[in-house]
This record gives C-alpha cells, sequence and structure tokens, in this order.
C-alpha cells in the first residue's frame, strides 16, 4: 500500500513540505487511543537474538533511524513503535539556525535516491532536550551534534561543548557530526589535527562526568585511504567510542537521473542506493584495518533486508537507515530485523 498508494501520491508534492506533513500526520494519529498499540502490533518485531550490546549500550534491535530525520526530537516515541532500535536525533547545533534557502531537498526517484543541502536547519539543542524529557518509549536515543553556521572552526569546540551539556541528561549516545557537506567548512574538522583536538577535549569533558556517555564520531564516504588511517588512530588514541559510517556524499556517479537533472539540483549530499556500495567499503576498511578494535555503524543506502545485512557482513555492529525508510515505507525497520533472525537461525 506505501509502495503503490502513498508514495506516488507523496511525490506529487515538495520531498519538505511531504516530510514536515507525514511527521506532523504521524504525531497526530499516534496521539489517538489504541493507535501506538496498532503500530507496534504491524511494525515492531522482537527476538532475543536481535537484542546487541553496543559500547555499553542495549539496543533492543540493531536498526537505527538515522540523523536528520528527526532534527529536533519530536518522533522518538512514534519511531519506536515503527521498530526501530533506536533514534539518533540532530544534528543539532546550540543555537537555533534555519539552513539554507529552499527547496534544499530533492528526489532522484530512477536512482531510490536523496540530495539534500539542508545545512542543520533545526531548533537548538536546549529545545530538542526538553522535548526528549517527556518522551515515554524507553528505546535508545542518540544526539547527534554539530557546530552553528556561523561559528568559525577554531571555536567549533564551544558548540559540541554546549551540545553535549544541553543533551547529557537525556541522550544514551553521542555522535560529533564533522561530516555534512552542507556546512561550508565542517569537513576541514575531520583532518587529523583539529579532529584530535575536538574529540580529545569532548573526552575529557565526557570523562569528568559522574557517567561517561559513549561518543561515535560519524565521517564521510569521501575520505581517502589515508584519511580512513587517520580516523582509526585518532579513535584509539582519543578512546571514543566508534564510528558511523557513513554520511552524505558530494560525489555524483553512476546515476541514472540524467547529467542535466542532476546538475539542476545543484550543490547537496547525494543519500541512498547510489551510495550503498562506497558505505559498505568504507566500513569494511575501518573493520580490517583496525582489527574490530570499536563498533561501527553502518548507514548508507539500506533499503531491503541484503542491504543490512551487507554492512553487517562487512563488520558494522548496527545499522541505520535514512533514505530507504523514505522509499521503503514504515515496514522497513521490522522487514530488516525478521530477516535478521532469519539469518541467524540454524538451517535444518
Ligand atoms: C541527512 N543526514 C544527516 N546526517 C547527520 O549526521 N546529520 C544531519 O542533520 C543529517 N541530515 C540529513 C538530512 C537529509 C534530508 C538526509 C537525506 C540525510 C545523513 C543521514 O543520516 C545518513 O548518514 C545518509 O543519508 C546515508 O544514509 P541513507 O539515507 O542512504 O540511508
Amino acid at each position: 500500500m506505501y509502495k503503490r498508494l502513498l508514495l506516488p501520491l507523496f511525490f506529487l508534492f515538495d520531498a519538505e513540505q511531504v516530510h514536515y506533513f507525514v511527521c506532523d500526520a504521524l504525531r497526530f494519529f499516534y496521539r489517538l487511543p489504541l493507535v501506538p498499540g496498532l503500530l507496534r502490533r504491524l511494525y515492531t518485531y522482537e527476538h532475543p537474538s536481535l537484542v546487541q550490546e553496543v559500547a555499553g549500550l542495549r539496543f533492543r534491535n540493531p536498526v537505527g533511524l538515522a540523523a536528520g530525520f528527526d532534527k529536533n526530537a519530536e518522533l522518538v516515541d512514534e519511531m519506536a513503535a515503527l521498530g526501530f532500535g533506536y533514534v539518533e536525533i540532530g544534528t543539532v547545533t546550540p543555537r537555533p539556525q534555519p539552513g539554507n534557502d529552499q527547496p534544499r531537498l530533492f528526489r532522484l526517484k530512477a536512482d531510490g535516491a536523496l540530495i539534500n543541502r539542508m545545512g542543520f536547519n533545526n531548533k537548538g539543542a536546549a529545545v530538542a532536550a526538553a522535548r526528549l524529557k517527556s518522551r515515554k518509549s524507553d528505546i535508545l536515543v542518540g544526539g547527534n551534534i554539530g557546530k552553528n553556521k556561523v561559528t568559525p572552526n577554531e571555536q567549533a569546540l564551544d558548540d559540541y561543548i554546549t551540545c553535549y551539556k544541553e543533551l547529557y541528561e537525556v541522550v544514551d549516545y553521542f555522535v560529533v557530526n564533522v561530516s555534512s557537506p552542507n556546512t561550508p567548512g565542517l569537513r576541514d574538522l575531520q583532518e587529523k589535527e583539529p579532529l584530535t583536538h575536538l574529540l580529545r577535549e569532548l573526552q575529557v569533558l565526557n570523562l569528568a562526568q559522574s557517567k561517561a556517555k559513549p561518543i561515535f564520531l560519524k565521517i564521510a564516504p569521501d575520505l581517502n585511504l589515508s584519511q580512513l588511517d587517520d580516523i582509526i588512530d585518532i579513535v584509539k588514541e582519543t578512546k571514543i567510542a566508534g564510528v558511523i559510517a557513513t554520511n552524505t556524499t558530494i560525489v555524483r556517479k553512476g546515476l541514472e537521473t540524467s547529467v542535466a537533472d542532476v546538475e539542476k539540483i545543484g550543490a547537496g549530499g547525494l543519500s541512498g542506493q547510489p551510495l550503498r556500495y562506497r558505505s559498505t567499503e568504507v566500513i569494511r576498511y575501518i573493520c580490517t584495518k583496525s582489527e574490530n578494535a570499536f563498533p561501527v555503524l553502518g548507514v548508507g543506502g539500506i533499503a531491503s533486508p541484503s542491504d543490512a545485512l551487507e554492512k553487517i557482513q562487512a563488520g558494522a555492529s548496527l545499522v541505520q537507515v535514512y533514505t530507504g525508510f523514505i522509499y521503503e515505507g514504515p515496514g522497513l525497520a521490522r522487514r530488516i530485523c525478521k530477516a535478521l533472525v532469519a539469518a541467524n537461525e540454524p538451517r535444518s
């Protein structure tokens, strides 16, 4: 029903407006009696073999909602009812910011992909924190944090620290996002020296708390092998929890969509199926080269159970989806969970 009826209808309208409409509708229906239970019956799947211990946290299943979908932490309970094992909220910045001019989210239907240049539009870390205080479901929540556009890279650490403190009480893990292509200069923070400084200082703050929270680093798929080697060294040196691979790509290769149409869309990060192979490659490289020294969470182009399995076989401890959720609909997390259980069961 989703792919045959709803998706073609959604695709008649602007992608970002549809996103807000669907989120509002989901929040509205979720408040009606019986609906939460019905959604859970339809979309969640529980099995002991799905439970994953990663970075000292217990995930009820390994399929998460990737950052960017629920930037302001408005949908955690709803996403739990749609079968996700965890939700990564954000990216949030210390102060609210509008993001880039619209339109800034585009569909590449022939590719099962999206291009976005949202630019960290969000209501600020304090608003997200307040929302998270009132959530009811007990699924794990990650806080994906970034810097405001106007903050120069030399002062980026202050922004990450502000977000960390704002969210500390209400999230289970943190993600340092230095890999969005849509904040000018942000990806320069992935270079060895500034990144080591940023993560080291955050970790000092983290370890000074009564209970340190796992900190993950989210990386771009466009790093070369020597940059990936640097990332491995930095994660080991700063002793952060692990890596999330990957964010969207600025590369536009092998697309079905015509070059002219892609050029017309312009700048932004490409997500969805064209990203799948590269993201898996990055996961495999990091896991192999580091000899699985730390967990890697796999994201990029997962639109089916076999795509999720591919990431896990490459070494990912958990997976996340965004674009596949848009194209495949609300049953995706459950389908992946069921397939993972089946893949684990001994064949007779
Ligand atoms: C994203 N993504 C993202 N990532 C992040 O760390 N912070 C963010 O704010 C956003 N925002 C965002 C907006 C939109 C519209 C999209 C499509 C994506 C990246 C996302 O979390 C994920 O890493 C990539 O999209 C790759 O996964 P999929 O989409 O191929 O499953």
